[in-house]
């Protein structure tokens, strides 16, 4: 998948934004708060509808305004198309996309036709943060190919909601459950049973991809990378009965806390380095290359299950990266059109043969100019540090 030309009209700090990006690695240079973010970004609320940061959509629209869009010329393996979102958070209908000028009645028929896989430095947070950022990375990883996953995830999430409200009515009540619980929780363990199922799956194709990835990017193989899906229903023989027993036994100790205290929603993706969990023992430098390792996996999954190469955003990580795993990342980049940001040149001395961009911004307002191609530098023979 090569992304032609990218229309942006009032995001974030781009009033109108036109950009003709290239085939292969597009280099984007600037100042801090210059907008490379913000145009990566973009690209991803045309893959997955929402932001890869933590946001509400009303932050992208441009100060002053009351609507955004965010438009994509795609080139496919076999065809073409054009993918526009709108963000209008104030009106009834707070988010439209039209794929090749057709409305699209359900956001599950936009996912997958576009696909992206970003790294950015907040991904290092993937292996010494919380479960609910490993989720997130399963959630909108599985959500690009897979719809079913995608709309069984939030059949999951609307039930699971009404299950709350109707516990946090008996806390102020004290009267006993509706008798709708019982359906809703119905719901939550058919739609658990799929999304436990593909994350099992899908985690089980990261594991095989991610060793070698990792191994790869670190340029040894001492150390084995893996991964495994910690689901609270593991093992069971019954996982579907199973579920239904602990949700109705929870029931008075979730009344207590308002929430939901089983299921899918807690579960966890455990990261492993020699079969020693990472979260606890690991540097700063396995960290990062394990992290990379993860995400250049989910670009090899997405491209085997669909046919064709996603695009790559990498997002301000080259400086985390030493030479020696830039140049290897340059090889495993291949000919997948990549959007690289930057602030330091010094950073992608490597990358020649790539097309250059300015960014940068005035009176508050974000421009890109191309500056040109990059040619090939003198290489350095390089020294391979221990990277751990
Ligand atoms: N809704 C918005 N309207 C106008 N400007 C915005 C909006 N949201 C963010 N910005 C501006 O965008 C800039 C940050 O852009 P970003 O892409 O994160 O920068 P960087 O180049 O460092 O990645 C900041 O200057 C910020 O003020
Ligand atoms: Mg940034």
């Amino acid at each position: 998948m090569k992304i032609r030309e990218i229309n942006l009209v009032q995001f974030r700090n781009y009033e109108r934004l036109t950009l003709r990006p290239k085939d292969g690695i597009n280099l984007f240079f600037g100042k801090n708060g210059s907008g490379k973010t913000n145009l990566l970004e973009a690209i991803h609320y045309c893959a997955l509808g929402k932001s890869h940061r933590i946001n509400n959509d009303q932050n992208a629209i441009m100060n002053g305004y009351r609507e955004a869009s965010c438009a994509l010329d795609i080139q496919g393996r076999l065809s073409g198309f054009h993918i526009r979102l709108k963000l209008q958070p104030e009106e009834a209908v707070k988010k439209s996309v039209w794929i090749d000028q057709k409305k699209v009645r359900k956001f599950s028929e936009m996912m997958g036709c576009f696909q992206c896989v970003i790294f950015s430095p907040e991904d290092l947070g993937l292996i010494r943060e919380g479960p609910a950022v490993r989720r997130r990375f399963l959630d909108m990883m599985i959500s690009q190919v897979n719809r079913k996953y995608f709309i069984a995830l939030q059949q999951y999430r609307a039930a699971m909601e009404q299950r709350n409200a109707i516990l946090r009515l008996c806390r102020q009540t004290g009267r006993k459950p509706d008798p709708a619980v019982e359906d809703f929780e119905a719901i939550m363990v058919s739609s658990a049973m799929t999304v436990t199922e593909e994350r099992n799956r899908y985690a089980g194709m990261l594991t095989e991809k991610a060793a070698e990835t990792y191994s790869a990017i670190s340029g040894q193989d001492r150390e084995v990378f893996s991964m495994l899906y910690h689901s609270f229903l593991k093992d069971r023989d019954d996982p579907e009965s199973e579920y239904q027993k602990q949700l109705r036994e929870s029931r008075e100790d979730d009344i207590r806390q308002g929430i939901t205290t089983c299921g899918p929603h807690r579960d966890d993706l455990v990261f492993m380095l020699n079969r020693r969990n990472m979260k606890l023992y690991s540097s700063q430098g396995q960290i990062r290359t394990a992290a990379l390792g993860i995400k250049l996996s989910q670009l090899n999954i997405l491209q085997e299950i669909s046919g064709d190469s996603p695009v790559l955003l990498l997002d301000d990580v080259m400086s985390e990266l030493d030479k020696g795993r830039r140049m290897r990342l340059l090889e495993k980049i291949g000919n997948t059109q990549t959007f690289i940001t930057c602030s330091d040149e010094s950073d992608l001395d490597e990358f020649s043969e790539s097309r250059v961009y300015d960014v940068y911004s005035e009176d508050g307002k974000g421009y890109i100019r191309e500056t040109g191609m990059k040619q090939e530098t003198e290489t350095e023979q390089i020294t391979d540090p221990d990277f751990t």
